[in-house]
């Protein structure tokens, strides 16, 4: 029973003990009850913990791993999930909400700007950037993680999307230009960590409906997808895109498109159908007996859940005691999850007392 979710696998060049790994979550709570949280998560069997938005820039709302104290902080986190025989990625990722204000501050970019933010940075300056998420790997490594995922959203999803990217030298225009950024901060990362796995969170916008704003174009994935590979991305973690409503990227089981298991799985099939490399599927993915048969058929190599493994951390260990009948499983209320988000109160399940 259940086999395939509980086989290892080698993902890109780590070898994960089942096929459950845990969604990059920002979760709101303070560094002893987020550390708590990730412990609980650990324990509960999942093969690999996500850290979601782990800067790549010196400057950050989030803790920096360019600062003692953050450095400590991550540091930390691996530790914790390491104790508990869980792998632990950093997701790292670059802002277009705050950039630096040129005094190691932050100042914020408000949503009708990212358009002319992205568009106006000097490319000397992204080269900068891209470096930057070299020496963030590199940090990251050092702090003890064992894999590093460069998030294809935010700054790096608005430079790949015509809809944020207005530029016109090498940056901008065609797929070619709008790639180029990704393809230097995934080489940046590879050129410092040659040995490690480096997973890319490809994110799509389709149309017809129209859904998410940055990533990549449904159409254009047998693009990008070759080119990251070829810049050193050794795994795929596929959803849609951001910048467009929280409820579309998180979506409830009310969404009138995005309200089935699997959601987002039609995306990562059109990446699965441009490279051998490992595919990771994430979004409403709570059914053991659904997700066994995705491994199962080779649909995706690994499973990743954020809120099912916060409504119950012990998902993985009910399968293999062959209780899948006690799972708490997620409804996708996004009740006290994303409320507790929205309103600064930490992320929580309606399942908590
Ligand atoms: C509370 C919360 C915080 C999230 N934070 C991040 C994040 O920091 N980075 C990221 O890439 N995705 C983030 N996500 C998106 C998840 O990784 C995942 O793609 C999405 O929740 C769909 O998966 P699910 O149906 O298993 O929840 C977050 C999701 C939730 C619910």
């Amino acid at each position: 029973m259940y086999e395939a979710i509980l086989s290892p696998v080698d993902y890109g060049g780590i070898i994960l003990k089942n096929r459950i790994i845990f969604a990059p979550t920002t979760m709101g709570l303070s560094r002893d009850a987020f550390l708590t949280r990730l412990r609980q998560i650990a324990r509960g069997g999942c093969a690999m913990i996500i850290i979601g938005d782990v800067p790549a820039s010196p400057w950050s709302v989030e803790p920096s791993l360019y600062k003692e104290e953050g450095f400590a902080y991550y540091a930390q986190l691996a530790d914790a999930v390491h104790q508990e025989d869980c792998s632990i990625c950093a997701q790292l990722y670059l802002s277009d909400s705050v950039a630096d204000d040129g005094t190691g501050g932050i100042r914020p970019i408000r949503k009708e700007e990212i358009g002319d933010y992205v568009s106006r940075l000097p490319a000397s300056q992204l080269r900068r950037y891209a470096d930057m998420f070299g020496e963030a790997a590199r940090l990251a490594r050092r702090a003890g993680f064992d894999m590093v995922q460069v998030l294809g959203d935010r700054m790096l999803g608005s430079l790949c999307s015509t809809m944020f990217n207005r530029r016109t030298d090498q940056y901008g225009g065609n797929a070619e230009n709008r790639g180029r950024f990704v393809r230097e901060c995934v080489s940046a990362v590879r050129g410092e960590l040659p040995q490690i796995p480096v997973d890319y969170k490809l994110t799509v916008r389709q149309e017809k409906p129209h859904y998410g704003n940055a990533g990549v174009l449904k159409e254009e994935i047998p693009y990008f997808v070759p080119i990251l590979e070829d810049a050193g991305v050794t795994s795929f973690h596929v959803t849609l895109a951001n910048h467009c409503a929280l409820s579309d990227v998180i979506p409830s089981a009310k969404h009138p498109y995005f309200g089935k298991e699997g959601c987002f799985l039609q995306y990562s099939d059109a990446v699965r159908s441009c490279t051998n490399l490992p595919v990771c599927g994430v979004g409403g993915l709570t059914d053991p007996d659904f997700l066994e048969e995705q491994l199962d058929s080779g649909r995706i190599s690994c499973a990743a859940m954020s809120r099912q493994l916060i409504a119950d951390p012990e998902w993985v260990n009910k399968i293999r005691l062959g209780r899948p009948d006690t799972i708490r499983r997620c409804v996708r209320c996004n009740g006290r999850c994303i409320q507790g988000m929205l309103n600064r109160s930490g992320v929580h399940c309606m399942y908590e007392t």
